[in-house]
């Protein structure tokens, strides 16, 4: 990609306003994180109420040194897998210049260095951190392709192309103490590599609301009702489907890997759901994935897209 493109999102950047970039994780929507205006705009765009907090993306370390308070965990956890798909909930710093507007008026923040290196030339070529959510619309799914982007989020703001996605599936948020490493929302930092990288703490998985705002039951959703883990695939319904086996649609089939590779169904995952959505179909079914690695963190996703409101 052309400097001058990176030039041009940091002077919209410098100037309040929002900018569509790639990570490594999903495309995200950001604006300066030390603006209120620019922070109340992504709020705005993406229709987020705003106790559902923003993370806040460095280029180094250092950087969130200046601004956080880190334990010990912390520091294992960021050198071991930043840059990377790791959010840490930290402790703001009273001379720090981030809005509260981040956070809810809490103290404590998402922060993450991505690896894409677009992300990160940005963000060495501007002096303060990027608050960024993911960029789509409040409860949809995430975007790994530019093509995917909803035109009304999308509409007047600048967007930097990187193709799709590496990993395709969102950051791990986390927040430690002492002795533990609490999950607050799984992604693309599995619980396995984490433990097989570092052994000293025990891993918790919450699933708690209160915790991690972005945890409501509906989240991550297609416009059509979804089902999953599938025996039989109804009239009407197209197939997102996995590995190898007799499942059929009659309208359209599409396969998040062939091979069962959960990597390569992480990366294809948010594209294909969108391409099934915005297909013929009436209802969209999933065939079964393995609950574990990346297939738990796909299947959490799925769960909140099938996630219907009981009517009373
Ligand atoms: O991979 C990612 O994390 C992408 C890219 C763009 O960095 N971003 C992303 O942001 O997915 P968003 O806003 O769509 O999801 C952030 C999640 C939400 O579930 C939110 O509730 C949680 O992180 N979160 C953010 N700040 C938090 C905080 N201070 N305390 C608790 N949870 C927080
Ligand atoms: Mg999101």
């Amino acid at each position: 990609m052309g400097q001058n493109l990176i030039k041009f999102a940091k002077i919209i950047l410098q100037k309040g306003g929002l900018v569509i970039f790639p990570t490594e994780t999903v495309y995200g929507i950001g604006g300066n994180a030390n603006n209120p205006k620019a922070v109340k705009l992504i709020y705005d765009k993406k229709k987020r109420p705003t106790n559902n907090p923003i993370i806040c993306h460095f280029s180094s370390i250092k950087k969130v040194h200046e601004n956080f308070f880190l334990n010990d965990t912390d520091i294992t956890l960021a050198k071991k897998f930043w840059p990377g798909p790791l959010t840490l909930i930290l402790k703001k710093k009273p001379d720090s210049k981030i809005t509260s507007l981040v956070s809810n008026r809490s103290l404590w923040v998402g922060c993450r260095i991505p690896s894409n290196k677009i992300a990160l030339k940005l963000l060495n070529s501007i002096d303060f951190p990027i608050a960024a959510p993911s960029a789509n619309i409040n409860t949809k799914t995430s975007v790994t392709i530019i093509d995917d982007l909803d035109p009304i989020l999308k509409k007047n703001i600048f967007t930097l192309d990187n193709g799709s996605s590496k990993l395709g599936l969102e950051s791990t948020v986390i927040k430690t103490s002492k002795k533990d490493i609490k999950i607050l929302r799984l992604g693309s930092l599995t619980e396995e590599t984490i433990k097989n990288k570092i052994r000293k703490y025990k891993i918790i998985i919450v699933n708690k609301t209160r915790l991690s705002p972005g945890n409501q039951r509906k989240h991550y959703s297609p416009k059509k009702t979804l089902r999953m883990n599938v025996k039989n695939i109804k009239l009407g319904e197209g197939l997102l489907n996995f590995g190898k086996n007799n499942l059929k649609s009659k309208i359209i089939n599409l396969n998040l890997s062939k091979k069962r590779n959960l990597k390569e169904a992480s990366k294809k995952f948010y594209h294909y759901l969108n391409l099934i959505d915005n297909s013929k179909c009436e209802k969209i079914s999933v065939a079964p994935i393995p609950n574990k690695g990346l297939g738990k963190v796909i299947n959490d996703r799925l769960k909140k897209a099938s996630y219907k409101k009981k009517i009373r």
